[in-house]
């Protein structure tokens, strides 16, 4: 395997730090930079298994910083990008949406442009260079739930169990025009355009992927899944958006990290792929799963939480569904999900419960102060 230098961007975050332990445990030979500017969602704590490895380096920095950027292209020689760093909570997007145009458009362009000077400097420019750009099926807007109460899907689907349902007939393909709603998709949909712009105007080889919901070890506690994990275990109530019945489509986040692998290296230069793993659920049914997960693990009675169930005033512009189709990668690339969905759950409960010094030290804010510290001089 070839030599290269690659800077992943937003590695301290939930997604982000499982590609960079892939890559630096799958590709010794390879260096990885993590780039992260460390805001409230960036943990280096994600990482600390992997820290002290001779192909991984750390670098505190704003993507927003061209500047900075470009200089560290040339001084790694960079020749991959791997773009993650975003703001992603649709809730805050939707408080603060400036904060999202800034970091997801103006920080994706500047990666951009820096990539581009430095590159074209070259004497053999875009060759074997990549820029993969980290996209969200959110860009597509929301499906209707013409089936509320499911059908068998038209597909063999591959991460749900037995009595899986898609809620409408439709789903989310590359070719679906892009209708983003919240703020923080209309900036993903943003950014996503001026990384295919870079590719038609300047020949930059890109990629693009969209992906469904995440869910897994290190997810920000801000998020449904270890949001409502963190508050069973705790006997707080667990706040429902409207009704409940909004559907999401739900990726075990080390399938995302294995695709993210896979298209790295095999994926075709301009192309968009769609990751999901055909696995839709109404919100309320994943938090009784989740609930009945945890009670089963804790010792407590069956159904002991449900009572902790608020339904409260739903999100502005709440999306009804997302469902991806991931045909194409999975018949061009072979990659397939490779957990069942209860094990999934099972998986992302038990590491929940396990690693409560994590959860608390991001609850409490405790472990931006000891990074803070570390990092202060950058
Ligand atoms: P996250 O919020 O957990 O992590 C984002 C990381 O980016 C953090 O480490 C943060 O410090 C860093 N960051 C933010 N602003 C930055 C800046 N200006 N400069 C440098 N670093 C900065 O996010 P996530 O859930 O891991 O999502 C990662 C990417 O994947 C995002 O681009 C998101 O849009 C996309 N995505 C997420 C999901 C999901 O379900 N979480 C699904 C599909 C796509
Ligand atoms: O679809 C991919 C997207 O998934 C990513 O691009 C985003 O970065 C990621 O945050 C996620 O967005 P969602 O808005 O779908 O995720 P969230 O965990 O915020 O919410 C999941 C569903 O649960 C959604 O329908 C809103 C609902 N919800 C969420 C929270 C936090 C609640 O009912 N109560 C809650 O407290």
């Amino acid at each position: 395997m070839a030599k290269r230098n690659i800077i992943i961007t937003g590695g301290a975050g939930f997604i982000g730090s499982h590609v960079v332990r892939l890559f630096v445990n799958k590709y010794p030979e390879y260096n990885i930079i993590n780039l992260d500017k460390l805001t409230y969602a960036g943990n280096l704590a994600n990482l600390k298994d992997i820290e002290d490895k001779p192909n991984y380096k750390f670098v505190k920095m704003d993507i927003c910083d061209f500047e900075a950027f470009y200089q560290l292209m040339q001084d790694e020689q960079i020749d991959g990008i791997i773009h993650l760093a975003a703001e992603s909570h649709v809730d805050r997007s939707i408080k603060d949406p400036f904060t999202f145009a800034k970091t997801n458009v103006m920080g994706t362009l500047s990666l951009l442009q820096a990539a581009k000077l430095y590159w074209e400097s070259l004497p053999e420019k875009y060759e074997g260079k990549r820029f993969y750009h980290i996209s969200t099926d959110e860009v597509y807007g929301a499906l209707e739930m013409n089936h509320p109460e499911g059908i068998e899907p038209p597909f063999k689907t591959v991460a749900s169990s037995e009595g899986h349902k898609a809620y409408g007939d439709e789903f989310f393909y590359e070719t679906t025009k892009y209708n983003p709603h919240s703020p923080y998709s209309a900036a993903k949909a943003s950014s996503d355009h001026f990384v295919r712009a870079y590719h038609d105007t300047y020949g930059m080889p890109t990629i693009v992927t969209n992906c469904s919901n995440n869910y897994g070890p290190y997810q920000f506690p801000e998020k449904l899944i270890p949001l409502f994990i963190n508050n069973i275990r705790h006997r707080k109530p667990l706040p429902v958006y409207g009704k409940g019945e909004n559907v999401r489509d739900w990726l075990y986040v080390e399938d995302h990290a294995r695709a993210i692998d896979i298209i790295f290296h095999n994926g075709k230069i301009a192309e968009t792929y769609n990751i999901g793993g055909f696995n839709e659920w109404k919100n309320i049914d994943l938090i009784k799963v989740m609930i009945k997960t945890v009670d089963r693990i804790l010792g407590n009675p069956e159904g002991a939480s449900l009572d902790l169930i608020t339904y409260v005033t739903d999100r502005l512009g709440h999306d009804a569904r997302y469902a991806i189709d991931s045909t194409k990668l999975q018949k061009e690339l072979g990659w397939e999900p490779s957990l069942q969905f209860e094990e999934g759950i099972e998986k992302t409960v038990r590491w929940y419960l396990d690693n409560q010094e994590w959860m608390d030290n991001v609850t409490s804010g405790e472990y931006q102060k000891y990074y803070e510290e570390m990092y202060k001089s950058n």
